[in-house]
């Protein structure tokens, strides 16, 4: 990560050769989740949906220079989650807390409200829905309008039917202006964010935190939970072949030290929970043209949720 104040988009992810790049995608290698989440949503029939997947995707990561969309969306490309196809693993639905999110979400007494912090493509938000939350109690922060706009492409639902999605930057935003903005003054009870804070280093990663606990504030009941890039040996590493693309992996001291810092500057108690996910490791420290990622000994995902306490 760089130490100035640029976003993790503006330099080393962008480009068109990174290790992170995955042309096309197959009906097989399609999780059998987002496909059926695709078809319900596009209300394409099965031989259609993969040429659309294929589509959308090129709209973004193959425009041209002299393309239109490239303008959408091309800042927004380069990450691996895009090149990678791996918006289609849906990993807010993939944490072990999700059952109990879902139950919460669906409860009509308790009409808490989930907000998703760097959501991408809204590949989450329409899950969420396809499983039973009702759309407007679901919203969404993400830097790239691009990539929202994209997201309305893939799941053909312009205007994502009344998921709130905003454009916005966990860097620099204050959060009241996002509660301003959604018309939500009193807060979310539920803040989710997947593969975003390994984007920064710990300064950054602090700041991204700090934003999220004040969301939540005065909800005895709040929490926070997601994915992050997990390392034996914790710290800022190269993500490929390319010195500007960074990425920070947490192991479980380095985890429980900031959330420890976290309270402590917040004047909030949290208990953590955790479940690591370690990966085969790939033959380049980084993620493999063939979509697997994993990179060097000792990476994995960590699968976190922080409860007040
Ligand atoms: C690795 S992707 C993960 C997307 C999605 N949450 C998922 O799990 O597939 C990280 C996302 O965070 C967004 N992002 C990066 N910096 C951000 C910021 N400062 N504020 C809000 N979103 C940001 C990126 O544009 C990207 O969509």
């Amino acid at each position: 990560m760089t130490s100035n104040n640029t976003t993790p988009t503006d330099k080393g992810f962008a480009t068109p050769t990174a290790s992170w790049f995955k042309s096309t995608i197959t009906l097989e290698e399609i999780p059998k989740p987002a496909l059926d989440l695709l078809m319900s949503r596009t209300g394409l029939p099965l031989d259609k949906v993969v040429p659309h997947v294929n589509e959308a995707e090129n709209c973004y990561i193959h425009a041209k220079p002299d393309d239109s969309k490239r303008n959408k969306a091309w800042k927004a490309a380069p990450y691996p989650c895009v090149g990678l196809f791996m918006f289609l693993e849906l990993n807010m639905s993939r944490h072990p807390l999700y059952p109990q999110i879902l139950s919460r979400l669906r409860n009509n007494e308790m009409k808490s409200r989930l907000l998703d912090v760097g959501c991408g493509l809204g590949q989450d938000e329409r899950k969420l829905n396809f499983d039973g939350v009702p759309a407007g109690r679901v919203y969404a922060v993400e830097l790239e309008a691009g990539l929202i706009s994209a997201g309305f492409d893939l799941f053909m639902d312009s205007g994502g039917e009344e998921i709130s999605f905003l454009q916005g930057d966990a860097m620099k935003d204050e959060a009241s202006q996002w509660m301003k903005k959604f018309k939500v003054e009193d807060g979310f009870e539920i803040v989710h964010t997947g593969a975003l804070f390994h984007l920064f280093d710990w300064e950054k990663q602090l700041v991204i935190a700090r934003k999220l606990v004040e969301v939540v504030q005065g909800k005895d009941d709040a929490v926070i939970f997601g994915c992050t890039f997990a390392a034996h040996e914790a710290g800022l590493r190269s993500l490929g072949p390319n010195k500007e693309a960074q990425i920070f992996g947490h192991n479980e001291k380095t985890v429980r030290r900031f959330w420890k810092e976290i309270g402590e500057s917040s004047g909030t108690s949290w208990s953590l929970e955790l479940r690591f996910e370690w990966m085969e490791p790939t033959k380049s420290a980084g993620l493999a043209k063939d979509g697997k990622w994993g990179g060097a000994e000792g990476n994995g995902l960590m699968w976190f949720s922080v409860h007040k306490v």
